[in-house]
């Protein structure tokens, strides 16, 4: 079982980003911590949890205080495995020696930080509220202070960033040694600032082409730096890889505490509310801040199985269905298979498929064909 909590707080709404998360003063984070407790409460159990995730919004936007106090009340509640892998978003800009102390005094063993890139007029542009410098003192503060698996967030395809500039982010970033590095391709979510600043025609977006040949390059590049992708996004020196995301793309059972987090426990799925206010209302009124949610059908978790599972570079393994549906894959999806096979989008052999990296490029297209 994987724990996640939601931190609905940023310091200021970077410009791309559609995550829940609100700009809000301190009284919020208060009133949301006691709120957030007696969420936990109506989740309690004993079972054991593998991976604690505390993300956001900016986990990190607590103080050393609040933070000690969330995981007080994780502990009262749940049932954290002696190794489980305890990992905290900590966005530069908003990090302190006094905080990353008490993230490791709490057992925070992996951070995640956002840096995106190491230019400091992309920065700016797309709002982060950080300069690298500020992210360089930050990770060197956590390496000095004993993290040693440290994820670093970027982001490519951004406006007016050439190949160039996404090459040195990487070279810079590999420099650093993380343990980890997402690399995400913007998206273009509507309702953000730069949607926004795009119909108004202020940059042109990265085309498909240069988008996917930025990809194939950070894939070959990282290659050669000792980080193995082992998902469309994610990459990890070995030993490495995030196991709470793992655990995400293999369907496993996860409470998700916070507004605007979504769970799955025994086969159904949940959203919470979105709204601060709404979410703190129900909770006071000992409701589950529950805004929809749905049970899936053996057909939704057979689907969800194979597009979540085809996203990890190690792919689908025909014993799992077998064994979770009692369903012999290749009678079911021989079609689809030999198909994809044939465009070179999946690869198969007696234990299971995978996506080619061609496949990776165009994954969205891969999972629909399994889908009825
Ligand atoms: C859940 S977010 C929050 C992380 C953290 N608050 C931060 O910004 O450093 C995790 C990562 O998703 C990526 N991301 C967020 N919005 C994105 C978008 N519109 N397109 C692509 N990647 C995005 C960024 O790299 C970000 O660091
Ligand atoms: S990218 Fe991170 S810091 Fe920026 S608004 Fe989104 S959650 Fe907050």
């Amino acid at each position: 079982m994987l724990l996640y909590v939601h931190i609905p707080f940023c310091e200021k709404k970077c410009k791309y980003c559609d995550f829940n998360s609100f700009a809000l003063s301190g009284e919020y984070k208060r009133r949301y911590l006691r709120d957030l407790k007696r969420e936990m409460e109506m989740y309690a159990t004993e079972e054991e949890i593998d991976c604690v995730f505390i993300g956001g919004g900016t986990p990190s936007i607590l103080n050393s205080d609040e933070i000690r106090e969330l995981f007080k009340y994780i502990h009262e509640n749940f049932n954290i495995a002696d190794s489980a892998e305890i990992t905290m978003e900590a966005n530069p800009g908003t990090l302190s020696c006094d905080k990353l102390e008490a993230m490791k005094n709490v057992g925070v063993n992996r951070l995640s930080m956002g840096l995106q890139a190491v230019q400091n007029e992309h920065l700016k542009y797309i709002g982060r509220i950080h300069k690298y410098e500020a992210f360089l003192k930050n990770y060197n503060d956590a390496l000095d202070l004993g993290f040693e698996n440290i994820n670093v967030d970027l982001m490519y395809s951004l406006p007016h960033q050439s190949f160039e500039d996404w090459k040195e982010t990487l070279e810079v970033v590999c420099g650093l040694n993380p343990a980890h590095i997402s690399a995400y391709s913007l998206i273009l979510e509507e309702n953000t600032e730069l949607y926004e600043m795009w119909t108004r025609g202020e940059f042109e977006p990265n085309d498909d082409d240069s988008d996917i040949e930025m990809y194939r390059y950070t894939i070959g590049y990282l290659a050669t730096q000792g980080y193995h992708q082992y998902e469309i996004s994610n990459y990890a020196k070995d030993g490495y890889e995030c196991e709470h995301n793992k655990g995400y793309w293999k369907c496993e059972h996860y409470i998700a505490v916070g507004p605007g987090a979504a769970g799955y426990i025994e086969d159904i799925r949940y959203n919470n509310v979105c709204s601060l206010d709404e979410y703190h209302e129900m909770v006071e009124l000992g409701k589950k801040p529950i805004d929809s949610k749905e049970y899936l059908t053996l057909k939704d978790k057979l689907e969800e199985k194979i597009f979540m599972g085809l996203r990890m570079n190690e792919g689908i393994y025909f014993e799992d269905f077998k064994r979770d549906f009692g369903v012999d894959f290749m009678s079911k999806y021989s079609n689809q298979v030999s198909a994809l096979e044939e465009r070179k989008l999946i690869v198969k052999d007696e234990k299971g498929i995978r996506l080619t990296q061609k496949g990776r490029e165009i994954s969205n297209s891969v999972f629909v064909e399994f889908m009825e």
